[in-house]
């Protein structure tokens, strides 16, 4: 019989990335999205999908909670395996309202686990076949690593802003329903992602559509903070990668495999742009940045999976994406955006300043 996979927050950046791939497959496996559409959910994202009348044929998308058990029960019924992809993501948000990302991060993984159970256990009756759950968190969790360490999967949880601490949580939780129930769970923690489909308010794209309309970057503090960057199409295939071959109970690194300050970032941005430093304000920065972030990646190597796209190509390729799609960027720039985007940035850029870019 052909799988069924239930991918909650498959109209936001990642899952709906993971949604194209899965129904691209062409195997004849059916995605039922669930999707509250929060400001970061887009229909837009899955307008190839739903376009597309041999992949709409195998598609479902239901607007609603995670945290809600009516919903997510009869979703649950229905799939053989489950990919929470949904979240609150933005750090800088968690750190202004901390309390939705524990709603969905903490009390929505709870409710998605309960159902999980119910089939476990009418698997268990014989009444269905199983069902396995896959949890996508980030390298996060581990918080801020010191050169030259690389966070292996055995590694103690030390998040450090609300996001990576609902995260953790949620981590928990899968944690303790695998040794408690024996649920068939599996993890994935993926560093920094780039690519088309992502919500402008991180780095990437909201310094690419600011650059394109000549608005100054805020770059917080030195800009030497350290991220590991993975492409959105490896971020997706490196989950449906585990959640085919991962072992039971065990949490997988998705490592980009491509470290550099923000300042490199910004700079090939800067060049993919067309623009210059002149743009670029040095501000105030995020309260307990993590400096840097590094994973070790050879655990998912040994069964058999590396990330493919070069930075160095991946790159100039999003900031095409961003530059050929205004109509995406101003959908994804609605709802609170002008409110968040004065919060966030207001008081930060009257204060910025130049940057000093002439080599030490
Ligand atoms: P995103 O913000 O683009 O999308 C999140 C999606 O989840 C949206 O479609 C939103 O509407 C939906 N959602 C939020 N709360 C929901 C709820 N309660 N019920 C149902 N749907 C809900 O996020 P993303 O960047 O694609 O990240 C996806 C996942 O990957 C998250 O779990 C995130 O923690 C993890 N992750 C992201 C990155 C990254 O760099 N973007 C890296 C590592 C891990
Ligand atoms: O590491 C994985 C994580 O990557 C995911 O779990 C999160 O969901 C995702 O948002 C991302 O978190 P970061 O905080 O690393 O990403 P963000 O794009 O917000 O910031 C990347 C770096 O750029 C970070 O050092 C902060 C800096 N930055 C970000 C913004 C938005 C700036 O300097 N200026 C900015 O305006």
């Amino acid at each position: 019989m052909s799988e069924t996979i239930l991918i909650t927050g498959g109209a936001g950046f990642i899952g709906s990335e993971l949604v194209r791939q899965t129904l691209g497959r062409g195997d004849g496996t059916r995605v039922v999205v669930l999707d509250k559409l929060t400001y970061a959910g887009n229909r837009a994202n899955l307008e190839a999908v739903e376009q597309d009348p041999e992949q709409a044929a195998r598609f479902t998308f239901v607007h609603g909670d995670i945290a809600d058990p009516e919903v997510v029960g009869p979703l649950m019924a229905g799939a053989t395996a489950v990919v929470n992809v949904a979240a609150e993501t933005h750090v800088d948000r968690s750190i202004l309202d901390p309390e939705a990302f524990l709603r969905t991060g903490v009390i929505g993984v709870h409710v998605l686990l309960e159902a999980v159970k119910v089939e476990h256990q009418r698997a268990g009756r014989g009444e269905r076949g199983p069902v396995r759950f896959l949890q996508v968190s980030t390298d996060e969790v581990y918080g801020d690593i010191e050169a030259p360490q690389r966070s292996v999967e055995t590694d103690g949880l030390a998040p450090r802003s609300p996001y990576a601490a609902a995260k953790a949580s949620s981590e928990l939780l899968v944690r303790a329903y695998h040794i408690t129930y024996g649920l068939d769970l599996v993890m994935t923690r993926g560093s920094n992602t780039y690519g088309p489909h992502q919500h402008p308010e991180k780095l990437i794209p909201l310094f690419t559509t600011n650059a394109l309309d000549g608005k100054p970057l805020p770059m917080y503090g030195d800009g030497m903070q350290i991220r590991d960057w993975l492409h959105v199409s490896d971020h997706a295939a490196g989950i449906a990668f585990v959640l085919r071959n991962g072992v039971a109970g065990e949490a997988y690194n998705v490592a980009g495999e491509h470290l550099l300050p923000n300042r490199e970032v910004i700079g090939q941005l800067l060049a993919a742009t067309g623009r210059d430093w002149s743009l670029v304000r040095t501000v105030p920065d995020r309260p307990g940045h993590d400096r840097r972030y590094a994973m070790d990646g050879s655990k998912l190597a040994a069964l058999g999976w590396r990330p493919r796209v070069a930075f160095e190509t991946g790159l100039p390729e999003t900031v095409a994406w961003y530059r050929d799609n205004p109509a995406w960027i101003a959908s994804a720039k609605t709802g609170d955006w002008d409110a968040y985007y004065a919060r966030q940035y207001g008081d930060r850029l009257a204060a910025g300043q130049a940057v000093d870019t002439t080599p030490s």
